[in-house]
């Protein structure tokens, strides 16, 4: 069963409120599987997002499974993460593997060159990392170093992760404590080739990405590896036109990057913005899509039959660091307007998903538009973990067909936000919407009906909105906001029924998340 929903938007002349009819028809159409995938995360050795964010270790007074923090842990496992990119971004064409196995008191002790020149003391390595998404029962996404490693480093990777084999490298793993092979199905084949992960013109690394694939075996599945092209900075179509001429199918996708950055030398505070900032932010975000499909029509033109997937491995907003905060750690705070940016971009991927397969939103903890920020035995959950929260109903459901006439909305100083943005899915009986009201200042009110009314019901919705745009959650006590940690979570929202048996009204707050359910009866 799939539901077609038509949204049909018309400014209203009441004052404070847009007036919008969406309407969901009974339509035997199957949508795409929204796959879970493009609700991915990324983790990388960068600030407090492994030490501090995931990895204490066991020792620590933070409480904790076997060195990983409890609290970290049981938030992720609750928003459903499907797959864990690492060690890097940047980090990954630095990492040479070796430095991280073995006694944790013999590893190598190594700079962190990318990002403030931290020690790094590799206590959380290949173990550690592949535990932690079993703990978590998730997808391992491991990007390998192609920037400033060799391709038999990477292929004895591959092995000690995948080879059952009496091998000298498979035998190092058992003695390391891991007696089976682990299921590694996604390799990045190098990180931002163009920069970081070794300056390189596209047909070079396209040359790089087939040597190391050539050597790069799975020694544990009967279908190989899942290989990654690392893919261009936002609209860098050359890139891609490249990589699709040169690499072709022997890539399994590659793998575009796109920030929401307002500009790169003056990115702005996370938390004090003025309304101009506010709509050049969603304006930019919303920009991913024009940039996505000029990727995709790159890619239709050589792989007309969508054998190569489209992957945005990094993605959300990029701002400045915290006050006081090292700089090469990129901390930041997370408001009302970072869970706009999120849910947007979501229901721009949920449209294009016979291409796009997975995202991972940079990153999951203590790092730019992070899920959760720790700070000793504290943590909180972020404006964005509840939009993923709100989400996570649409992981692995089928896509259902919106359609409105969205209207720009006025006074946004010439930035193209449309004044409603839907997205719908469904799966065993269910229905789920989720709407965004991007005003600033206008309440949406929406008239939902559906065909086929006597069939289903409203099985609940929640709202996640605050009482002004830059509310954060934060720690308790020095510099905390009055009334800190959960100033900015879901409520239960329920709509109104309409007379007359022909929908419900929803009354969606200025700048709001809303995710209803309707279930058949
Ligand atoms: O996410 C921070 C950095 O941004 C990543 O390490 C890199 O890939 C990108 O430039």
């Amino acid at each position: 069963m799939t539901l077609c929903v038509v949204a049909l938007l018309s400014q209203c002349a009441l004052a404070l409120a847009q007036s919008v009819r969406v309407h969901v028809c009974n339509a035997d159409t199957t949508g795409n599987l929204i796959p879970k995938e493009i609700y991915g995360q990324f983790s990388e050795h960068l600030g407090r997002c492994i030490y501090d964010g995931i990895w204490v270790g066991p020792e620590s007074d933070i409480t904790n499974i076997g060195g990983y923090r409890t609290d970290v842990l049981e938030a992720l496992k609750a928003i459903r993460v499907p797959v864990l990119r690492w060690p890097g971004g940047c980090f990954a064409d630095d990492y040479h593997w070796m430095d991280g196995i073995g006694p944790r008191e013999s590893r190598t002790l190594i700079s962190n060159n990318n990002w403030g020149g931290t020690m790094e003391d590799n206590s959380f390595g290949t173990h550690e990392f592949l535990d932690y998404c079993e703990l978590l029962g998730c997808q391992p996404y491991i990007s390998g170093n192609v920037g400033s490693g060799t391709a038999s480093e990477l292929a004895k990777w591959v092995e000690y992760i995948t080879s059952d084999s009496g091998s000298t490298v498979a035998q190092m793993r058992r003695s390391n404590g891991r007696e089976k092979p682990w299921d590694l199905k996604y390799l990045g084949i190098g990180n931002e080739a163009w920069g970081c992960g070794g300056n390189m013109r596209p047909e070079y690394y396209s040359d790089l990405f087939r040597r190391y694939t050539t050597y790069t075996r799975d020694y544990n599945r009967a279908h190989g590896l899942y290989k990654v092209a690392s893919g261009g900075s936002g609209d860098d179509y050359n890139w891609t036109e490249v990589c699709m001429r040169e690499i072709g199918t022997r890539m399994n996708a590659i793998a575009v990057h796109y920030y929401t950055v307002l500009s790169w030398s003056n990115k702005g505070a996370a938390t004090s913005f003025s309304r101009d900032d506010y709509y050049r932010t969603l304006s930019c975000a919303l920009d991913i899509e024009s940039i996505l499909l000029k990727h995709m029509e790159i890619m239709d033109k050589y792989d007309p039959e969508g054998r190569v997937d489209l992957f945005v491995d990094e993605w959300g907003t990029w701002w400045d660091v915290e006050p006081g905060t090292n700089p090469g750690h990129l901390f930041q705070q997370n408001t009302m307007r970072d869970a706009l940016v999120a849910a947007l971009s979501f229901n721009v991927f949920h449209k294009y998903t016979s291409r796009i397969k997975m995202c991972n939103i940079a990153q999951v903890v203590n790092v730019l538009q992070s899920m959760v920020l720790t700070r000793g035995d504290q943590m909180v959950l972020t404006p964005t973990y509840h939009v993923f929260d709100m989400y996570k109903c649409h992981q692995d459901a089928r896509f259902v067909p919106v359609e409105y006439d969205a209207q720009q909305i006025p006074g946004t100083g010439g930035r193209a936000v449309p004044n409603l943005s839907v997205t719908a899915s469904g799966r065993d009986g269910s229905v789920w919407v989720s709407l965004v009201n991007p005003s600033l200042d206008k309440e949406c009110r929406v008239d939902l009906s559906w065909d086929d009314f006597a069939s289903y019901t409203v099985a609940g919705a929640r709202v996640l909105a605050a009482e002004n745009i830059t509310d954060y959650n934060d720690f308790e006590g020095d510099g905390a906001q009055a009334g800190a940690s959960c100033r900015v979570s879901p409520r239960s929202f329920m709509p109104a029924r309409k007379m007359g048996g022909s929908g419900v009204m929803l009354r969606l707050p200025a700048a709001s998340v809303v995710t209803l359910e309707l279930k058949a009866l």
